[in-house]
């Protein structure tokens, strides 16, 4: 099974606490089939569309643990390594930030890491989402002193993200299809 594969790479899982044996990847996996029958969303499947690979997934997920920001809607990915650096996770999450803001109507979205997954922050920082160190946290599922503890919070607002430009740009899509229908 895809997902197995994607959990049992440890260069996908470099700054998780260790890979995924099938029976914990396929744990994961209903837990993400729960979280949607009980929110109506979660982290979403993802497909290469040239092929229609499953590649992964990225979405919108319920935290499952106590911080100071919470409550909390985080976006999330996870992709196999042959796909990255494509701008694929960017893609994805700037669609499941959309739906986010636009559908769910939520005020905030966040965003968590360990500070050395860097891969993984300049896609928040792509998506205009800020870092302020005010906000790092220790994960209360991991024991102090774990080397992955400590992790950095990254937020967007809708107010942030309608001003980004990611409303005018649909909206210029829009009159360009509009344009397309034209008499002239
Ligand atoms: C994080 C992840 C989803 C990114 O996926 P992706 O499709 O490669 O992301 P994108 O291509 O949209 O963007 C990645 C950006 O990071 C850059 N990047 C790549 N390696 C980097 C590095 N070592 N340091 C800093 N930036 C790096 C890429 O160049 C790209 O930026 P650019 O578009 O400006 O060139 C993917 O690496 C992954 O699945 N990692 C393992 C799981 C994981 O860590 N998930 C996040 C947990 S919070």
């Amino acid at each position: 099974m895809p997902f197995r594969a994607i959990n049992a790479d440890p260069r996908v899982m470099e700054f998780f606490p260790s890979v995924l044996p099938p029976g914990d990847s396929d744990t994961v996996f209903e837990r993400i089939q729960r979280h949607f029958e009980r929110h109506g969303f979660g982290l979403w499947a993802a497909e290469f569309r040239e092929n229609q690979t499953f590649i992964g997934f990225i979405g919108l997920a319920v935290p499952n643990f106590d911080a100071p920001f919470m409550p909390a809607v985080e976006i999330g990915w996870r992709l196999h390594g042959d796909y990255w650096s494509r701008g694929l996770a960017t893609e994805g999450a700037r669609a499941a930030m959309r739906y986010g803001f636009e559908t769910l109507r939520l005020a905030e979205i966040v965003s968590m890491t360990v500070p050395a997954n860097l891969r993984s922050r300049h896609v928040m920082e792509k998506l205009g989402m800020t870092h302020d160190p005010r906000d790092d946290f220790d994960h209360p599922l991991l024991p102090e002193g774990h080397p992955l503890r400590r992790h950095v919070l990254y937020r967007i607002d809708r107010t942030r993200w309608e001003a980004s430009g990611a409303v005018k740009r649909r909206l210029m899509k829009i009159g360009a299809t509009q344009d397309s229908h034209h008499p002239c």
